[in-house]
């Protein structure tokens, strides 16, 4: 049996991780983690539950009796909180914003932390997030760090929301996406920064064809390692 692999993608809000992530990892083979999707289902759970996300105390208990797991169908990651495929509900700014929250505290990032690594440990896997080339997978094959400008990641979420047929205002987008920034950036537990071993790759003015052909040159230059 040929070596598992592990590659890891970090990045900010809207640098098309979860896009070039899912397309290199069919080219490559391998399975795709969106580690991004189980902080949504954990969110989406707190704030179905009524939880005030600011009472850290709070979210953390709740945290630790929630389960949360994740299955794959046709190919597709599929996040599991207590047995419910909330896939469908998790994409919703309220969420986004509500993940941001949760994902600062350590409680929450412990309970998923081993579901994380333990995938990674069993499959050659493509796992994107923010603290994947640093704390979930700190011995990765090979790790990328993914960006674009702040207005060119507000514009593509924009665009993608007109797309599903949501209202949409592309200022408030982009103030979002800043402020998601700073939350993940300026957290004590695992910030989002880029480790010293990954690669950057800037997409602002890449195609995705482009991205996701620079990341699966550089996964197959080290299979061949
Ligand atoms: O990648 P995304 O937008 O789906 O992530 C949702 C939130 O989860 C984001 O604000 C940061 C957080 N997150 C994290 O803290 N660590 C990860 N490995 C992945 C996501």
């Amino acid at each position: 049996m040929s070596k598992v692999m592990n590659v890891a993608i970090d990045g900010p809000a809207g640098a098309g991780k979860s896009t070039i992530a899912k397309r290199a990892a069919k080219e490559l083979g391998y399975i795709y983690v969106d580690t991004g999707a189980m902080y949504r289902g954990m969110a989406y759970h707190m704030v179905e539950k009524g939880i005030d996300l600011l009472d850290e105390n709070a979210v953390s208990e709740e945290a630790k009796k929630v389960h949360i797991t994740i299955s794959y169908q046709n190919g597709e990651q599929v996040v599991l909180v207590n047995d419910q495929n909330v896939n469908g509900v998790i994409r919703t700014p309220e969420v986004s914003a509500a993940a941001s929250k949760v994902s600062a505290y350590p409680v929450v990032r412990a309970c998923l932390l081993d579901l994380q690594k333990e995938m990674a440990k069993k499959n050659s896997v493509l796992m994107d997030g923010r603290d994947i080339g640093t704390v979930v997978l700190p011995n990765a094959d090979v790790k990328i760090f993914l960006t674009a400008s702040a207005e060119i990641r507000g514009k593509r979420r924009y665009e993608e929301m007109i797309q599903r047929g949501e209202k949409a205002e592309l200022s408030e987008i982009i103030q979002d996406v800043i402020k998601r920034d700073e939350q993940d950036m300026n957290r004590k537990t695992a910030p989002l920064k880029q480790a010293w071993d990954a690669v950057l790759v800037d997409s602002s003015y890449m195609t995705i064809d482009e991205v996701v052909q620079t990341i699966v040159d550089l996964v197959q230059k080290k299979e061949m390692a």
